[in-house]
């Protein structure tokens, strides 16, 4: 099976996860990414199951609308009872690094408001401690070197994502060859650097549900 099929087989599991809390009101969650598209291709056949979405990234909104499923601000919405979203690495805790399609940042305020996290990756996503894959830095524009420099006193590499502009408007730094052991505590020293909008670490606010594809099928891990 290639990748993209385990993609798909995860996404399927998702609508499987989420049909139960489908009613009249119910406003989901709907991350960004391949896998995310794999999902909301499959969701748009019970778009009268349930109200609407919100959306993590413009791109995800356009495609939502494209199925016909309503999308609302998160502002316009009172609850949240789940989001389902990909990401670049998970570990055992259900703590990920996302932001590899640089819309880190509206994910983590969709996934902050939703009542359950349902992450749907492929095997290949899954690893015992998180920092393969370099970590994206939301950063405003103008304080770009500033956060670089902070960056490099702690020991740590960033580049920036050259020609890529969040949909908030803002830069991303991508931190290479950082092994992170805890990642809860990262996540709240990096985001204390002034000029970080946020980082792709998702451990204070982890996956409650990961549904992980592999050969064998999908598997269902919970927190
Ligand atoms: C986008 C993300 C994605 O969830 C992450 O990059 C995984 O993407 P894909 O499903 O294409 O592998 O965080 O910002």
């Amino acid at each position: 099976m290639t990748q993209d099929a385990h993609k798909r087989a995860v996404a399927a599991a998702a609508i499987d996860e989420v049909k139960p809390l489908f009613n009249a009101d119910c406003v989901i969650g709907v991350g960004t990414g391949s896998t995310a598209v794999h999902f909301i291709d499959l969701l748009a056949q019970y778009r009268h199951d349930f109200r609407g979405a919100v959306a993590s990234s413009d791109a995800t909104a356009k495609r939502l609308r494209d199925h016909g499923i309503e999308v609302f601000e998160l502002n316009h919405v009172g609850s949240v009872p789940v989001y389902v979203d990909g990401a670049d690495e998970i570990n055992p805790r259900l703590e990920m690094i996302k932001g590899g399609g640089a819309a880190l940042t509206r994910e983590k305020v969709v996934a902050a408001c939703a009542e359950r996290f349902v992450c749907i990756a492929d095997a290949s996503k899954r690893v015992a401690v998180l920092g393969g894959f370099p970590l994206p830095i939301e950063v405003i524009p103008m304080a770009r070197s500033y956060v670089a420099r902070e960056l490099v006193r702690r020991g740590i590499t960033p580049v920036y994502r050259d020609g890529v502009v969040t949909d908030n408007g803002n830069q991303i730094l991508d931190c290479y060859d950082f092994l992170i052991e805890d990642p809860q505590r990262t996540e709240a020293e990096l985001n204390n650097i002034v000029g970080v909008v946020t980082n792709g670490l998702f451990a204070a606010r982890g996956a409650d549900v990961l549904l992980l594809a592999g050969e064998d099928g999908v598997a269902r891990f919970t927190r």
